[in-house]
């Protein structure tokens, strides 16, 4: 059984009994281009999902045969320009308020799982994720060279942010295409399985964080996320008042029990798994 988290005209939300919010980008006859409605309704759906305390982790999707075909070319980028600066700025920042920023350091871990076509745009909440499965099957592309702009936005960014700079730069100057398969070689995403089994295969990754102790893995990816484009010294600094942080706020006290449980009670083994929560 799941629950719908709202009703929105471009954008599936809801949670099932294991906590996962399944969040599908819901314009399948345009591609789930993302367009201004799609984006500032993204905003309202991640505030629905970071507020749902049933809710443990989000999966980001598409509809249909695709993950998402980037920026509406039509609404995004030709109506907003005719519709002025104001209306450009503003239509630009409900994109990167939800594609980037929110989601990036979203409190909850998020999966993107890329069903099918993945191309421009669609590549900032691709790596804004936490993690992130392919099918086999899904087409990927930088595809902005092919009509005609480079990659806008923070596309490129997110890319020098996961793959390396041969195979980013390849796909960005050549416009091609490339598979799941070989987004998982590049690193783009975690891994990438057949079609047939990409739910199941991405449930089982979302089911799996959503036992873990909550606060502690939002001070774990938050702290990962931040420090990375900090010097050393500030990271020290950063990371040790971020574990202090985690310590005092975590409700359940994971620490003290991981440490017990190990220590005194001899009863698991932390190199192997999680301590008993019950
Ligand atoms: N913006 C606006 N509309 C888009 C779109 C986009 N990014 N991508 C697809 N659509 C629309 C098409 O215009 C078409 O609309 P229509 O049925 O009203 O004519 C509909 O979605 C289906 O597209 P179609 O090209 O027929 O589907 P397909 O399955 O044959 O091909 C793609 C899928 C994704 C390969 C192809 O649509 C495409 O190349 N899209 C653009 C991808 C892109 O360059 N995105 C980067 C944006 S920065």
């Amino acid at each position: 059984m799941s629950s719908s988290l709202g009703g929105w005209a471009t954008v599936l939300a809801e949670v099932d009994d294991d906590g996962l919010a399944w969040v599908t980008l819901n314009r399948p006859e345009k591609r789930n281009a993302m367009n201004p409605t799609l984006n500032s309704e993204m905003l309202e759906v991640l505030d629905a999902v970071e507020a749902e305390d049933k809710a443990k982790v989000l999966v980001l999707t598409g509809a249909g045969d695709a993950f998402s075909a980037g920026m509406d070319l039509k609404e995004y980028f030709r109506d907003v320009d005719a519709a002025g600066a104001v209306a450009r700025a503003r239509s630009r920042r409900d994109a990167n308020q939800w594609q980037y920023r929110r989601l990036m350091f979203f409190p909850k871990p998020t999966i993107a799982m890329v069903n099918g076509w993945c191309f421009g745009g669609a590549f900032t909440p691709l790596v804004a994720c936490d993690l992130a499965v392919a099918a086999d099957e899904a087409v990927f592309g930088l595809s902005e060279v092919n009509w005609g702009i480079p990659p806008g936005s923070v596309v490129s960014r997110a890319l020098a942010e996961t793959v390396p700079a041969r195979d980013a730069l390849y796909y960005i100057m050549t416009g091609r295409s490339f598979t799941g398969k070989q987004a998982a070689d590049m690193r783009l995403v975690n891994e990438s399985v057949p079609r047939s089994v990409l739910r199941e295969r991405t449930a089982e990754l979302a089911r799996h964080l959503a036992g873990m102790n909550r606060a502690v893995l939002e001070a774990a990816k938050t702290g990962f996320k931040r420090a990375r484009s900090m010097e050393w010294e500030v990271s020290e600094e950063y990371l040790y008042a971020k574990l202090d942080q985690s310590i005092a706020t975590d409700p359940e006290g994971g620490r003290e029990r991981g440490l017990a449980q190990f220590l005194d009670e001899k009863s698991f083994r932390p190199g192997l798994g999680q301590y008993r929560r019950e």
